[in-house]
């Protein structure tokens, strides 16, 4: 039962994810539950929307709706609509995120980045075993980011505010080299990246779409590259096991699949709206059950 209309009343709080297409959306899903877990009085729903602006026209009355998600196509778009915008989620260029605070206002925020970087530190620490050091493992690291979309920006901005050392390669170098300027790092072709390797123990993160279902047979990047990346990021969800990360398995490196990244923007998605920490278990149960 994804709606419980018999418990909405005149001070539910509304919530709801907006896109087009937005019915396939599971976070209806995990955020009912977990609003229904501690007993929060409000609902999260599938909003259809064409038009963002007159979405948020309507919106931007301070009684309806407590915040939002925000998926394909206008997690651009939206962001021209923000009273307020958070600085990171700025110079990406992208929220998915936003929020009503108690003065009315609308603030965004941008999960994503936070949710594929929290879980690749996260990779880093473990393979640091029982003691990893203070602060970022990712500072320092050598971290390689495929493709240089909106996904490849939100890696790139995320990795270089944690003071890795970026370098960017796309098929189309020139989007490379522009992104590598913005956050001071460095840019290759994609077809070079297989030989590049100044030293080992690197941070490989794909945000191209090259692997992606139905297209399954595919890599970005050669196998034999792969020996010298100590972790490997695939931001492809679907397929979750993807011939990338099989192979960075099979080189030896750890690896971070795109569906924590996915689960992992939801928990602060749901920290945004509530003030209360995620229901990690349960979001997790439910991803799972409903994959
Ligand atoms: P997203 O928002 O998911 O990052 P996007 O903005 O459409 O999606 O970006 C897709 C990325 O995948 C781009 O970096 C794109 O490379 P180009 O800039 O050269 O277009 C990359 N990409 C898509 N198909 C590719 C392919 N067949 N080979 C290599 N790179 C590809």
């Amino acid at each position: 039962e994804l709606y419980n209309f018999r418990l909405i009343k005149p001070d539910t709080k509304v919530y709801g994810i907006i896109g087009k297409p937005v019915g396939h959306s599971k976070s209806p899903l995990l955020f009912n539950a977990a609003f229904k877990s501690v007993g929060l009085n409000a609902v999260y729903m599938h909003f259809l929307v064409d038009d963002v602006e007159k979405f948020f026209n309507t919106y931007s009355s301070p009684d309806f709706a407590s915040g939002c998600s925000c998926t394909i196509p206008h997690k651009e778009a939206a962001l021209k609509c923000m009273d307020e915008v958070d600085h990171i989620a700025k110079k990406i260029g992208a929220i998915n995120n936003i929020v009503r605070r108690p003065d009315g206002k609308l603030i965004a925020f941008n999960t994503d980045y936070i949710g594929a970087i929290t879980a690749i530190e996260d990779g880093l620490r473990a393979l640091e075993g029982a003691k990893p050091a203070p602060g970022s493992p990712l500072s320092g690291k050598l971290f390689v980011v495929l493709g240089a979309g909106g996904a490849g920006k939100s890696l790139a901005y995320g990795a270089s505010q944690k003071g890795a050392r970026v370098v960017v390669a796309n098929r189309t170098f020139e989007r490379a080299k522009e992104l590598a300027n913005k956050v001071g790092g460095k840019s290759l072709p994609l077809c070079e990246v297989e030989n590049f390797h100044p030293e080992e123990g690197m941070v490989l993160a794909n945000t191209t779409s090259v692997g992606m279902k139905p297209n399954m047979d595919q890599t970005p990047i050669p196998k034999h590259a792969l020996k010298h990346y100590c972790l490997v990021f695939d931001a492809i969800y679907t397929p979750k096991d993807t011939r990338l990360l099989r192979e960075a398995k099979e080189a030896g490196a750890a690896i971070v699949y795109g569906t924590e990244m996915l689960i992992r923007q939801g928990f602060e998605q749901y920290k945004n709206f509530t003030g209360l920490p995620a229901p990690e278990e349960l979001f997790r149960q439910l991803m799972e059950k409903h994959a």
